[in-house]
């Protein structure tokens, strides 16, 4: 873990709060938790659900083991040990104050402390304190958990404390943006602001329902804006001459304007009434859980499909699955080769979307652990993401599957791997998976890599400090017994059964 967070605090665990929490755990940190809503538990509960749920789909980079969850009954009792503290109590600068001093009566001077307020400045939330230095706006989005951007706010706050708090949102896989200057609703808001005050009025005059407005975002400029935003998207809009040709085509309109400005409609009953019953006729067949769960498979699908086009969202995730893989396999990394032994360098369980019709494991997901087993080995042998940033690595060119033993849902898995040989272009190795109650041998994994200059798609020979690395490794291995099945070919195995039969 980055920085020197390594336990957080939430105050506060309603919609975004519980989203805060989800986060802090599914990224390895405990969480104390105060709320003095009598269900919290319960809710929070239903939140991390759906968190976890989102995540198995999100990614299948090894998570850091989940952080431990306790609800405790004081702000005291939350803080007194956390190096993080996320306030989101409801949007009331009073309550908020009042949290705040009680928080830093009670934290480590070195505590830092976000708040989650979507609308006050800093420079409002710090009135009263002795340690303003330490407090910030990490104002996120709905869904917390999936959601990558927090708009970082800093009023008094120290430039190391800033820099710790943006380290921190880092390493939960958060994209902090230090907001330039402090300003009521910071930047978010205040777009999203105009745009549905202007729903409102297309509502109010009769012109579009809750549907329809709907509509035109998420089968229109809703797709452009998950991609581009609205700056890049008016670049193109403007043609070959870019962005002076958009202002100079539409920058005048604004003045005509289209828009009803700074005008809000009354929320009269009636109104309220109607955009209820839209809102019902549009999306009522959903309970809200149900509509979460939508949601957030629809993001994971967009962040998926912007990870292949590396852009935005989707750079930004391949970038912290990176880091998952770095901090999975630096801390399963054992300090030395064990002569007798082969390498045990990675684990994991059957997860419960792993599992086919039969209740067993399915066939795909042999290959990911053996997958993530030679990652393991090659980060092991210095293959990071320096090696990799330099242009070369190593490839994966032939493998050879042996499925020897079903596995059920939640069993632990383990894999012990064999280096067999290597040179300056090839490493060949092999897995194999044990498991399940009785630690049986459930399938082996023989494979060749083949070093690759990535720039030229071509092989190459590796750097001396791999072949170092795999020398120290292969002083003790080539003295272990190579397994009989190693090297051979499907039909050659066939052959000896058929035989022995
Ligand atoms: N809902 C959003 O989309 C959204 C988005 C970004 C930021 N925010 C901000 O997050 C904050 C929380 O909003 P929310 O939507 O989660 O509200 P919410 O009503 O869902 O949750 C607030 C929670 O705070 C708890 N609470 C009340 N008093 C408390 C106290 N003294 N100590 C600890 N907990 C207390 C409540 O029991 C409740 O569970 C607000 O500042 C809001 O502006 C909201």
């Amino acid at each position: 873990m980055t920085g020197t967070v390594k336990s957080a605090a939430a105050i506060g665990g309603g919609v975004i709060g519980g989203g805060w929490i989800a986060r802090f755990l599914l990224n390895g940190y405990d969480v104390k938790v105060f709320d003095p809503h009598p269900q919290a538990e319960r809710l929070v509960g239903e939140v991390l659900a759906n968190a976890e749920r989102a995540y198995r789909k999100l990614t299948l980079a090894p998570m850091a083991p989940k952080g431990k969850l306790s609800f405790v009954s004081s702000i005291e009792e939350a803080v007194c040990d956390a190096d993080y503290v996320q306030e989101s109590v409801p949007e009331r600068l009073d309550l908020k104050r009042k949290v705040y001093a009680e928080i830093e009566r009670h934290a480590k001077e070195s505590t830092l402390i976000g708040s989650s307020t979507s609308g006050f400045k800093p420079t409002e939330l710090i009135e009263g304190l002795a340690t303003p230095e330490r407090l910030f706006v990490a104002h996120p989005f709905n869904p917390v958990y999936l959601l990558p951007v927090v708009e970082v706010v800093p009023g008094q706050t120290s430039p190391d404390n800033l820099d710790r708090a943006k380290s921190f949102l880092t390493a939960i896989g958060m994209k902090p943006l230090v907001v330039r200057k402090e300003i009521d609703a910071h930047i978010a808001d205040r777009l999203l602001e105009a745009v549905w005050r202007e729903g409102l009025w297309l509502i109010h005059d009769g012109v579009a329902t809750t549907e329809e407005i709907d509509d035109v975002i998420r089968f229109g400029f809703g797709l452009r804006w998950a991609q581009m935003g609205l700056f890049e998207t008016y670049r193109i809009a403007g043609g070959e001459a870019g962005m002076r040709h958009f202002m100079s085509q539409f920058g005048p309109a604004l003045k005509w304007p289209w828009t009803k400005l700074m005008d809000v409609p009354d929320l009269t009953d009636d109104l309220i009434d109607i955009i209820a019953a839209q809102s019902d006729a549009q999306s009522g067949k959903h309970s809200i859980r149900e509509l979460e769960r939508i949601r957030d498979d629809n993001l994971v699908a967009i962040m998926q499909a912007l990870k292949g086009n590396d852009w935005g969202a989707g750079a930004l995730l391949k970038e912290y699955e990176s880091t998952l893989y770095a901090n999975a396999h630096s801390h399963a990394r054992p300090p030395t080769v064990d002569p007798g032994k082969p390498l045990a360098l990675h684990a994991d369980r059957v997860r419960e979307d792993w599992v086919d019709y039969n209740g067993h494991m399915t066939e795909s997901r042999y290959l990911q652990v053996f997958g993530d087993a030679t990652d393991a080995f090659l980060h092991f042998i210095g293959m990071n993401k320096h090696y990799l940033a330099s242009g070369r690595s190593l490839y994966t060119v032939e493998t050879h599957i042996r499925h020897l033993r079903e596995v059920k849902m939640g069993a632990p898995l383990r894999v012990e791997t064999l280096l067999l040989g290597f040179d300056q272009k090839r490493v060949r190795i092999v897995h194999e998976l044990y498991g399940g109650p009785q630690d049986e041998l459930l399938a082996t994994g023989e494979h060749m890599l083949l070093h690759v200059d990535t720039t030229k798609s071509a092989a190459s020979p590796m750097d001396l400090s791999l072949s170092i690395k795999l020398g120290e490794v292969w002083k003790h291995h080539r003295h272990l017994e190579v397994p009989a099945y190693a090297g051979k070919p499907v039909r050659e195995i066939m052959m000896e059964s058929a035989a022995a039969s």
